[in-house]
């Protein structure tokens, strides 16, 4: 089954690239709504040097999503110093956010004020077009919803590098991605500056149609955060080996982008992925992200391999597996997905074009 978002039309991607206040969003009450899409590491973010400012071990390439976004409204209130962070609801109710949530929320709008000089507060609504019973990582989505909505509610409109390092000081590094749409890299930090690791484009949504067929086996929040992820990493025997292998790994994914060469790009992201859970599991004290039914769907796509169905595996931080596969190729991936023991539904997502502006107002 494939999912979608409340109906609502937006304008377009975001292309803005200049820091010039925008009057119109000043005119329209300082508000602004946008959805910001989740997105899958082909390359991942996987230890980082400085954790709190999210500034990573090394560069990462990902796949920016369509279909999973976070939907966020945020009006600027300059009368007071509070915020307001409120859950919308798929019938339009708005209830507060619970506290750890909304915490975090508040402390990254106290980011974008301070890089911004503004002052005041933010009532700010959201929801996910994904369930979050589906046990998908949202803070990508959420934290670039966050950044590009407070921005332009400010007036402001940034260029994409400052939003997607606004995004990164959330915490949330992998939300530096998701500020662009289509194949991004986000390098690692030069020693230049502490703030100059911000992604870029590599190529836009429509250079290559891949499909993004996540098999959800778990649908609890996982055990171990990423952040504890991120800590424990350089814990890990092999951690050191694999900033040795990246290098020609990275280069490899860029190039079958580049030249959309699925069979070059499938086998280098599945060991990828299979090396982040390799660290995890020994990292000291190990973590354990898969269940059993993460190795069943790696066993059935290597039957599918097998039958000649291209389809190569991702995992994040969890148990579930985002199967990366070609338009052609999708329809039998799922249908013989969602047979595997222990896969509770699937969700069908594909390359997408990064923050779209002039979504519904959620208040
Ligand atoms: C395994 O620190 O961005 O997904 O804040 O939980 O989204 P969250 O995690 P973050 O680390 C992401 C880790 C990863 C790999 C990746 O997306 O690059």
């Amino acid at each position: 089954m494939s999912i979608s978002d409340s109906p609502s039309s937006p304008t377009g991607p975001l292309t803005a690239e200049s820091a010039v206040p925008e009057s119109t969003a000043s005119a329209a009450g300082s508000k602004a709504s946008v959805k910001a899409p989740a997105n899958i590491a082909f390359i991942k973010y996987w230890g980082a040097r400085d954790l709190r400012r999210a500034l990573p071990s090394n560069p990462s390439i990902s796949m920016t999503l369509r279909e999973c976004v976070s939907h966020t409204t945020v009006e600027h209130l300059p009368r007071t110093d509070r915020d307001e962070i409120l859950l919308a609801g798929a019938d339009g109710s708005l209830a507060p956010a619970p506290e750890g949530f909304a915490a975090r929320a508040s402390a990254h709008l106290g980011e974008i004020r301070r890089s911004l000089g503004a002052g005041g507060g933010f009532r700010v609504a959201t929801r996910n077009s994904f369930p979050s019973s589906a046990g998908m990582a949202s803070s990508a989505s959420g934290f670039a919803a966050l950044a590009v909505a407070a921005t332009r509610a400010l007036g402001a409109s940034l260029s994409d590098r400052r939003l997607s390092i606004l995004a990164r000081a959330s915490g949330s590094g992998s939300a530096a991605r998701s500020v662009l749409g289509g194949y991004v890299e986000w390098p690692r930090a030069m020693a230049a500056g502490e703030d100059e690791s911000d992604a870029f484009a590599l190529a836009p949504a429509d250079h290559w149609d891949l499909r993004d067929v996540v098999a959800v086996v778990e649908t609890e929040p996982k055990e171990v955060s990423s952040r504890d992820g991120h800590r424990l990493a350089a814990t890990s025997p092999y951690f050191a080996r694999r900033q040795e292998l990246l290098p020609a790994r990275l280069e490899q994914v860029r190039r079958a982008i580049e030249e959309r060469d699925f069979d070059a790009l499938g086998p280098v992201i599945e060991e990828e992925a299979v090396d982040l859970h390799l660290i995890a599991m020994s990292s000291r004290p190990p973590i354990f992200y898969w269940s059993p039914a993460t190795l069943a769907v790696l066993a059935e796509l290597r039957r599918l391999r097998r039958e000649g169905i291209a389809a190569w595996a991702t995992m994040d931080a969890g148990a579930n597996v985002h199967v990366i596969t070609r338009p052609e190729d999708e329809e039998a991936v799922a249908q013989r997905l969602a047979g595997v023991p222990g896969v509770s539904r699937l969700i069908r997502d594909g390359v997408g074009p990064g923050p779209e502006l002039g979504a519904a107002h959620l208040f």
